[in-house]
Order: C-alpha cells, then structure tokens, then sequence
C-alpha cells in the first residue's frame, strides 16, 4: 500500500474524488466544461446545481470514468482513469451510478433489478440462469428494506410509482456496495413531498453504509438542505461551492453570504 507521505503534497488524503481544472467536449471543439475543480472529500454529502445544458450531468459521467477530459484531471481514490488498469477497474466497480433516466429494466422484476447491481460479483453463467448465491438475495432484501421496498421485490418495475421506481434504482446501485454514490437529478421530477422521502432514504443509506454522495440537483433548496456543499455550474464552469453553516449560507471560495444572495445568484444562472 502506498505510504501516505509518499504521496503528493497537494493531494488531500480526505478526498475520494478530484477534478483539476477539467474541461470536457463531445465534438472535441465547443467546451462543455471548463476548467472545473472540485474536491470532494469522503463521507460527505455533494450537491451540483445548474440550468439545463450547463454540463451537469457531463460532470458525472466524468467521474465515474463514463468520459475523459479533453484537459485536467479526474482523479477517483488517487487514480487516473486507465480501463486497462485493473484496480482502477476494481475501484470504478464501486461507483453507484444512478442515471437521469434511471436506467431500470421495466419488464423485470424489483428483485430482478436490484440484482443487477451484484453481478460483477457474480459467475456469469450462474447470473444468465438467475442463479444467485444465498448471501447475496439475503443482500438484496436486506437493501430493499433499507429503501422501504422489500414487500414489493415481486413486483414488475413498470407497476411502480415515480418514488417507489427511484428507490428501485438506489437498491441496484447500493447493491454494488459502492463507496460513492452518483445520482443525476433522481427527483427532480416528484412532488415535494416524495422527492424528500426519497432523499431521506439516501440520507439513511448513507449513513448507515458510509457512503459519499455527489447528487445533482434542479431545487436550490432542496440541495442546500441535504448537502454538506453545493457546487453551482454555470455555462459549464463552476461559479459557486456553498454550504449551510448554522444559520448561514458559507461561499466556501469567497466568504460569507446571505441565503437571499445566494438564491438571487442562481435565479440569475437559470435564465
Ligand atoms: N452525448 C452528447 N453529445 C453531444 N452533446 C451532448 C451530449 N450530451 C450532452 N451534450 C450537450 O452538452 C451540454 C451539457 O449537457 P448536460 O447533459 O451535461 O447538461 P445538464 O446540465 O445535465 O442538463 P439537464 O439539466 O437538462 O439534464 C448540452 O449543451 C448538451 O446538449
Ligand atoms: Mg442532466
């Protein structure tokens, strides 16, 4: 294992994930991104908050390995994505990835779709049979009861409300037994109330497995009252990183601001 002291000096050893003045383009000519840097360390709550089209989900799809800058750096637990590098292969393994559209199987079952999130564990022609180790159906259901869906794992995922199918989704990726949790806008599109049940459920899996989250988020609100830090992407760039401190919204590059300011900053990069 390499000795701490060995490494870098302006590497934090806190950080599990660390962009360097990333930029990122689908045509290899317009910048989606640019020169974004960001920290996150473990076991925190991550929040990207942006219009639409202003690189959000790109940001995402860099780090878990999805896309490679076209500048900068992603650096996952320390490790330059490389696909031929088998422990960053193991250590990318241990990404949850949740994707704007979720990604589930709708014809299959709960259980059916949650397992997915295990077969890189499991013996392939064992997994095409559906024939899946004890301890890992007894993993499953003790994650479905995490999410609140275990009395529903026979249930066809096309059967499921809009918060029921989202924890479907947290299920699978939590089956990974991730140690980062990506979610790209996971509820954005339910009611306040349902949207909140479901960050709660996050918010617990979190706790409980000890998980850093990086959530992308629509509401302000929403992701000031769940994330330890707000990054703000504008145009592709990263404009802001705040955070609730006690009664105080904290710009952690700038100093103190208020939580009008803040509000009226964001409106501004919705137009
Ligand atoms: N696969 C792709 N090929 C080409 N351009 C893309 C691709 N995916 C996204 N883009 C462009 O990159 C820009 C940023 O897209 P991205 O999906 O990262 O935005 P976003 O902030 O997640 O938006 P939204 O809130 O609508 O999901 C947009 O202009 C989009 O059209
Ligand atoms: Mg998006």
């Amino acid at each position: 294992m390499e000795n701490e002291e060995n490494k870098p000096a302006s590497i934090s050893t806190l950080s599990i994930i660390q962009m360097r003045d990333v930029s990122a383009s689908y045509d290899s000519k317009n910048a989606i991104l640019k020169n974004v840097s960001m920290n996150v360390h473990r076991g925190t709550n991550y929040a990207i908050v942006g219009a639409s089209g202003s690189g959000k989900s790109t940001l995402l799809k860099l780090m878990n390995g999805m896309m490679i800058p076209s500048n900068g750096i992603v650096l996952y637990n320390y490790q330059k994505p490389d696909v031929k590098n088998k422990s960053y292969k193991k250590s990318m393994a241990k990404i949850g990835y949740i994707p704007q559209t979720l990604g589930l199987v709708k014809n299959s079952t709960v259980m059916d779709n949650v397992m997915i999130g295990a077969l890189p564990r499991i013996d392939g022609v064992k997994s095409f049979f559906k024939i899946f180790p004890k301890k890992e159906i007894e993993y499953a259901h003790d994650i479905l009861k995490l999410v609140g869906l275990d009395e529903k794992s026979d249930r066809k995922v096309h059967m499921l409300s809009g918060g029921e199918k989202r924890r479907v989704a947290i299920a699978r990726a939590l089956m990974q037994k991730p140690h980062v949790l990506l979610a790209d806008e996971i509820v954005s599109e339910l009611d306040s109330v349902t949207a909140r049940e479901v960050m709660d459920v996050i918010k617990d899996a979190q706790q409980k497995l000890n998980l850093t989250s990086i959530m992308i988020h629509h509401d302000m609100n929403l992701a000031l009252e769940y994330a330890n830090r707000v990054a703000v992407i504008k145009e592709g760039e990263k404009v802001l990183e705040i955070g609730v401190e006690g009664e105080q919204i904290i710009d952690f590059q700038t100093g103190n601001l208020t939580q009008q300011e803040i509000l009226e900053m964001y409106s501004e990069s919705q137009k």
